[in-house]
């Protein structure tokens, strides 16, 4: 798979959704599917977005006991998506049940990414409730060093971190960025951004852009302009 733009369906309903989608009548945008839409809808949405052709990346970030997540993602493999993903902080021996349970038996299987620390926690908040005292950067890069010790395919992060990856992790590790937006855009509430041609510079290979897209007067236009910037 190359570079692509994937598309956040923050959606609270199986109807928004749809009808956000059915504007895309030339290139099906590659979709992410979160928590929120997944438990208001169900395992039916997945299978309705994949039936009229769109890739897709399950953001369900899975972190359980091994023997649970193994079982749950052999669940996800069955709907045929893309991408799914876990966090790295359930464990080297969490991940590779799930990549054991992810895959088929004909040996394929989605590709599977790792959430190393969420954007959402800071040094602060990593020092004082999970008493973590590490750098946070050297946090991340060791979490996503334990994922591609556990064969899997790479990590979501911030696009300032995508280079950094690649240089610990591999040129063919994947790095999936949020945290997109246009130079003329609205940045709402992501703290520190970089535009579509920013994160092709600096070797992001999926960029994930929510409401650059979703809240824009023209979609389609929003979505094919990030697509030229990014992948050109
Ligand atoms: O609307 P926006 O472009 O900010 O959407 C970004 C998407 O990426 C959302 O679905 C958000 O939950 C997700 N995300 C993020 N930052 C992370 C991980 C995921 O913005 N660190």
């Amino acid at each position: 798979m190359g570079k692509d733009v994937i598309v956040a369906c923050d959606f609270a309903s199986k109807e928004q959704t749809l009808e956000f989608l059915s504007l895309f009548t030339d290139r099906k945008p590659f979709v992410k599917i979160g928590m929120e839409l997944f438990y208001a809808e169900g395992p039916e949405i997945v299978r309705e977005i994949k039936k009229r052709g769109h890739r897709i990346f399950l953001d369900l970030k899975l972190h359980d006991i091994p023997n649970t997540v193994k079982k749950s993602m052999a669940v996800l493999s069955r709907l045929d998506v893309d991408i799914c993903n876990l966090h790295a902080a359930g464990t080297v021996r969490m991940m590779e049940a799930a990549l054991e349970g992810l895959t088929r038996e004909d040996g394929t299987r989605p590709l599977l990414i790792a959430v190393t620390q969420l954007t959402s926690t800071d040094q602060e908040s990593m020092e004082n409730d999970l008493l973590i005292h590490e750098p946070i950067d050297k946090v991340v890069m060791h979490y996503a060093l334990n994922a591609r010790n556990a064969g899997l395919d790479g990590v979501v992060c911030s696009p300032l971190e995508a280079k950094k990856v690649h240089e610990t992790c591999g040129s063919d590790f994947l790095t999936v960025t949020p945290g997109v937006r246009f130079a003329d855009g609205d940045i709402g509430d992501q703290k520190r951004v970089m535009t579509p041609a920013a994160a092709k510079e600096i070797g992001s290979d999926y960029i994930v852009v929510g409401r650059p897209i979703t809240a824009a007067d023209d979609p389609v236009a929003a979505y094919k302009r990030c697509c030229h910037e990014f992948i050109g």
